[in-house]
């Protein structure tokens, strides 16, 4: 690898859980690095109400400029944790990280702690494909008075290249999977929005012909995907929607706290970070589950590092950490709960004897 294409990676650990979360995450991507021999730049800044309380911003301007410049590269990444306020939205649509993608599948060990019985789990994995930096989130704002009755609106908004990027990176992911495709959408009652992703969908489907393509409305598939969660593999849906159904994927799981995720740019440039929020219910006290965004970290060596033989090395350090080690969020019956930073040393020891046993076995 040339300096030109070693990956920088920007951490960004925000408030809340952020920081316990992140900086256990960090230490396993640092052990994978070492022990995989791999190059990159790491740098870590303060953003969120930590930053807002010394500087005024959210994103202060230095760590603004730091990203402009890291954002230009494929190879450019940011570890974030989790902020309750700015700056993710402004993260989201500054760099155009419009394409979030969300797998879910149970850990083997966890599967006593899922509230699905544990035959509704056999094959579960999928992926959630949800397009990140538009919809009513970003729609027009007003409010009123009318004949003495306040009001509120805010508009639903799908620009057709919007939707036709983000499927066709769903399809493309497909492609790659078990070859099936869900369109998840609301069109009976939102028919002008979503008649249009459903046009978007018939027009690019073709050029996938292994791709076998499906739409569902979303109070189905929310049902569905509680019922019947292994019969589907990759789900695309908007902003809004998206955003609700990777929590039913979390509770499928066992947890939130097990859940990572990646954002893609246009240019590659990816944001990584755990599915759940700042947890504020936890903060502090070391009980936060690390494994969503450790998982995240997973998802970083395979997109930005593009060396997919240490994410499965990493995510069978996973499995079998958790065979002994546990968060309170999925200690489950009789198994003494660990702490956020026990759970990283367990997944790092893991990873050695991972990749101990591989290296026997060539
Ligand atoms: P949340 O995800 O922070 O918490 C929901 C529940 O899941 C809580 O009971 C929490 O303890 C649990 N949980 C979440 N992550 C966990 C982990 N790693 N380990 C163990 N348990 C975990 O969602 P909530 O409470 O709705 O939002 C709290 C704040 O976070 C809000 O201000 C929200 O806006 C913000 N938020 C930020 C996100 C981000 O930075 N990307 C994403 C989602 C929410
Ligand atoms: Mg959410």
């Amino acid at each position: 690898m040339t300096s030109a294409t070693v990956p920088t990676v920007l951490v960004l650990p925000g408030e809340g859980i952020g920081p316990e979360v992140v900086g256990a995450a960090r230490q396993v991507l640092e052990h994978v690095l070492d022990r995989a021999g791999l190059d990159a730049t790491l740098r870590e800044h303060t953003v969120g109400l930590p930053a807002y309380e010394r500087t005024g911003q959210w994103l202060p301007d230095p760590v603004r400029d730091d990203i402009d410049q890291v954002a230009q590269s494929p190879r450019g990444a940011v570890l974030f944790g989790a902020s309750a306020d700015e700056p993710i939205g402004e993260l989201r649509s500054r760099y155009d990280l419009f394409a979030n993608l969300r797998p879910a599948r149970p850990l083997r060990a966890l599967r006593e702690i899922s509230p699905l019985r544990p035959e509704r789990l056999d094959g579960v994995d999928l992926l959630l494909v949800r397009e990140l930096v538009s919809d009513v989130y970003y729609g027009r704002r007003r409010t009123g008075v009318d004949a003495g009755q306040r009001w509120a609106g805010q508009e639903m908004y799908y620009r057709e290249d919007e939707i036709r990027r983000i499927v066709r990176c769903a399809l493309r992911h497909a492609e790659t999977r078990r070859g099936r495709l869900t369109l998840v959408h609301k069109a009976n009652a939102i028919p002008d929005v979503f008649g249009l992703w459903l046009d978007v969908l018939a027009e690019e489907a073709p050029a996938h012909p292994h791709v076998e393509v499906q739409d569902m409305y979303a109070d189905t598939m929310a049902m569905q995907m509680v019922l019947r969660p292994a019969d589907f593999d990759v789900v695309v849906t908007s902003n809004l929607l998206g955003d609700v159904l990777s929590e039913i994927t979390g509770a499928v799981c066992g947890s939130l706290g097990l859940l990572p995720s990646a954002t893609l740019s246009p240019t590659g440039f990816a944001l990584y970070e755990p599915v759940g929020g700042t947890a504020p219910d936890i903060a502090g006290t070391g009980r936060a589950n690390p494994l969503g965004t450790i998982g995240s970290v997973e998802l970083m060596l395979r997109h930005t590092f593009d060396a997919p033989r240490w994410a499965d090395c990493l995510a069978r350090a996973v499995e079998r950490a958790v065979e002994s080690w546990r968060t309170p969020d999925i200690a489950g019956p009789g198994k003494p709960p660990c702490t956020t930073d026990e759970m990283a040393t367990a997944v790092r020891e893991a990873f050695d004897a991972v990749v101990a046993e591989e290296e026997t076995q060539r």
